[in-house]
């Protein structure tokens, strides 16, 4: 049975509290958009595209309770929390292509004299539910793609060998994941041999979640330390490096979980290729560069503490970015649902 992190029927909202993973299975109700923000903005549900999922889908199940009768308050509102949702987190971009896409939509149908407040609500509400099977479809295709890109790239058919960070995986998506769906995908070709995952300190998405999800899906796998990155390059063959992203500028350059910039420089070092895999609703075509992602820092209490208990030393500062950036020219390809793209030929998806 696949992981559910976001459990969903008209009306009802449920998102499995990622903060008590992997010791504690707990659903959270999100009863309407002041949940939505804050389940984002505290980590129970992380990773762009779920992100986004969720907090739309906060807002589907409100519009659900609202009588209004009124268009045009209607689409002022839906504005006005969709803004709001998109502050919850400001590094990923999937919730802020997704609420302007929304903003456009609610717009388009409160213009339209022949749509009843009824039929607004309807076609808002189901195309917010449409994005749950969009995205296990996207992700399904980022697995094939990557799964027969890194197959290509490898001489012979000997076993593949790939590293990951952070978790991009069910929990962080509608499901099947995105580097982890092409880590199931290269599973399913029977070619991986072993995946190695990284603990992704502070907030340990790779001991927490990634080790979770692949012990679940008992994927032949190994955690490390972050600073065993290197070592690991140098001491057996790696494949390939499959990472996700939370913003992919128009050149390339990708944000993503803090230490992957980090990653992708050894990896050149040792020759290792290094692919981001993202949905198309991770890529900013309207930032030019990298140096422009607005880059969260979280509370220092991530790094100080392992749950009540201190581990760092009283009095110490703390600088705790969420993300870094890699530079395109570090990167191999960048994987998405309509074929892989060097990271310098992203402007040709939008001819595929
Ligand atoms: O801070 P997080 O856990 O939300 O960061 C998640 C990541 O960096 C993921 O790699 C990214 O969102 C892609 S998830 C498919």
């Amino acid at each position: 049975m696949s992981l559910e992190s976001i459990k969903y029927t008209r009306g009802s909202l449920e998102i499995l509290d990622q903060l008590l993973l992997p010791l504690q299975t707990r659903y959270v109700k999100v009863q309407g958009v002041e949940d939505g923000w804050k389940v984002i903005n505290k980590m129970q549900v992380r990773g762009a595209p779920a992100i986004a999922i969720v907090g739309c889908l906060s807002l589907a199940v409100e519009l659900e309770k609202d009588n209004n009768a009124d268009k045009k308050v209607m689409r002022q509102e839906i504005e006005g929390k969709l803004n709001y949702l998109v502050s919850a987190r400001p590094t990923a971009v999937n919730i802020k292509l997704a609420a302007d896409e929304l903003i456009n939509l609610a717009n388009s149908l409160s213009a339209d004299e022949s749509v009843t407040p009824e039929e607004f609500k309807e076609r808002f509400v189901s195309r917010i539910e449409g994005m749950l099977s969009k995205d296990i479809e996207d992700n399904k295709a980022i697995g094939r793609y990557g799964c027969e890109a890194i197959l290509k790239s490898l001489e012979g058919d000997g076993p593949v060998r790939i590293l990951t960070h952070c978790n991009t995986g069910s929990l962080a998506t509608a499901g099947y994941g995105t580097a982890l769906g092409v880590i199931r995908s290269l599973r399913e070709s029977k070619r991986l041999d072993h995946v190695y995952c990284t603990e992704t300190r502070p907030y340990n998405q790779g001991a927490r979640l990634t080790a979770y999800e692949l012990v679940h899906e008992k994927i032949p796998s190994t955690l490390i330390v972050d600073s065993v990155v290197s070592a690991l390059m140098n001491s057996r063959r790696i494949s390939a490096v499959v990472v996700g992203a939370d913003r992919v500028a128009a050149n390339g350059d990708t944000a993503n979980k803090i230490g992957t910039y980090q990653i992708a420089i050894a990896a050149k070092h040792h020759g290792v290729p290094f692919y981001i895999a993202a949905p198309l609703t991770s890529i900013d075509m309207a930032l030019r560069s990298g140096d422009r992602i607005k880059i969260e820092e979280r509370p220092e209490r991530e790094m100080t503490h392992v749950g009540e208990h201190r581990i760092a030393a009283p009095g110490i500062s703390c600088w705790n970015p969420s993300f870094d950036v890699t530079p395109a020219a570090l990167i191999a390809g960048i994987i998405t649902e309509k074929g892989v793209f060097a990271p310098d030929k992203l402007s040709e998806i939008n001819s595929k």
